[in-house]
């Protein structure tokens, strides 16, 4: 089944194996010692997974729950896990390879080995929020950082890295743009990249960001467990930009669940569409328009080719979504009819509900989905609305702080006591 903007994987195959080529990319080890890692930060705990009760019965759905990153450490966007945990990564291995005594990222943080850590520098491009996540890393261990911006990226988002220590250079043009500038400036100044997409010979680091995501995958899984009566999900939509969110959460929850995985939606802008593009090509692809979006951190025109290997045999559907699909969803999100809880989500965040809303007006895509009375719907929400309060209260009347506001007053008469 195929439509302009929603397409099956003809690759996919229920009953295939979670093999070497994924696990080499992404693994479902035991999330404990990742955990302890990030306990390293003080402000980190699992972020909640809300359930929308009424939205499900208006669907005519058995349940929607929504895994919400915009509480991630108080940094508000799932990248938090990646790039914090890939700099902290890197600082050991290098330790390691000068000859220092092991540590751990808690030790790296009161100032170990700060001769050397104050010696390194960091860079990436971005559109925001995975700088902000390195920044942030780099800040934590005490090294220099350096981040490549795209044209497009707020003036938040840009505040948000400067507050965490980071030096910040603008790029004319896209994404890529600043991924290219970044390279050419790292080689000539020997700086490290932390990149969250891959190219020919460089796949180690992206995979240390992706381990880091895996965090989320973990716990969502284990909270859908405990709230729907021990069934996984059945649906999962994941939006994509160069891939790494939907690489992790694909293959945390194929490698534990099997058969029993749920299928995978994943999800694009329109004009930003590479995997979609990738999955029609059956192979690496670039998107189809100039990935100009208000869904910032998915205006991406190529994909991370490192993770094809698992999103090209994992995934079950690609959809694309419209620009205009993204304030309604907003609005869905944060506007919701009671008992559903208010969930602030920026234009990246709200693209899993803008998806799951356009597939289940649509009567043949729903049935090619299966989304009937006993679909089990996870989305995510990957970020929180700060880096855009402009558009956030355009779209919902709501400034940022009044529904971070309604939301804290509605959580406290929901929680008991
Ligand atoms: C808020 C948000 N959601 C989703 C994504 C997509 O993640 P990936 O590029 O790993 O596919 C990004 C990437 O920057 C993002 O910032």
């Amino acid at each position: 089944m195929s439509l302009s903007w929603l397409a099956s994987n003809p690759r996919a195959r229920r009953n295939r194996p979670y093999g070497p080529a994924q696990r080499t990319i992404v693994t479902a080890e035991d999330p404990d010692a990742l955990v302890a890692t990030l306990d390293a930060c003080p402000m980190h705990r699992p972020t909640p997974l809300h359930a929308l009760p009424a939205l499900a019965r208006r669907l005519g759905l058995d349940s929607v729950y929504v895994k919400d990153e915009a509480q991630r450490f108080g940094f508000g966007a799932f990248k938090a896990l990646g790039g914090v945990f890939a700099v902290g990564s890197i600082l050991c291995r290098h330790l390691a390879g000068a000859g220092r005594p092991a540590v751990d990222f808690a030790e790296l943080a009161r100032g170990a080995h700060r001769d050397l850590t104050a010696s390194m520098v960091f860079t990436t491009a971005s559109s925001g929020n995975h700088g902000r996540s390195v920044a942030a890393g780099a800040k934590l261990f005490g090294s220099r950082c350096v981040i490549f911006l795209p044209g497009f990226t707020s003036a938040e988002k840009e505040a948000a890295i400067r507050a965490r220590g980071a030096e910040v250079v603008r790029v004319e043009g896209d994404y890529e743009a600043a991924v290219a500038r970044c390279r050419t400036v790292a080689a000539e100044q020997g700086w490290i990249i932390v990149s969250d997409t891959s190219w020919d010979g460089y796949s180690d680091i992206p995979r240390d960001v992706l381990r880091g995501y895996t965090v989320l995958a973990h716990e969502a899984l284990a909270q859908f467990l405990m709230l729907a009566e021990a069934s996984p999900p059945t649906h999962v939509f994941v939006q994509a930009g160069v891939g790494g969110l939907a690489a992790a959460v694909i293959g945390v929850l194929w490698e534990k669940l099997g058969e029993a995985r749920p299928r995978f939606i994943v999800v694009e802008p329109q004009s930003a569409d590479c995997w979609f593009q990738s999955n029609l090509a059956g192979r690496p692809a670039l998107a189809s328009g100039d990935a100009r979006t208000v869904m910032g951190g998915l205006a991406c025109r190529e994909i991370s080719p490192d993770v094809w290997p698992l999103i090209g045999l994992g995934a079950d559907w690609f959809m694309t979504i419209p620009e205009d699909a993204v304030p309604s969803a907003m609005r869905q999100m944060a506007r919701p009819e009671p008992p559903d809880p208010l969930i602030v989500a920026g234009p990246s965040g709200c693209t899993g509900m803008a998806a799951l809303l356009r597939v289940t007006d649509d009567a043949t895509a729903r049935t090619a989905l299966g989304l009937d009375g006993a679909a089990r719907v996870m989305l995510i929400n990957s970020e929180g609305a700060s880096g855009e309060p402009a558009f956030f209260e355009q779209a919902t009347g709501l400034t940022v702080e009044a529904a971070a506001a309604r939301m804290t007053s509605s959580s406290q008469a929901r929680s008991p006591g």
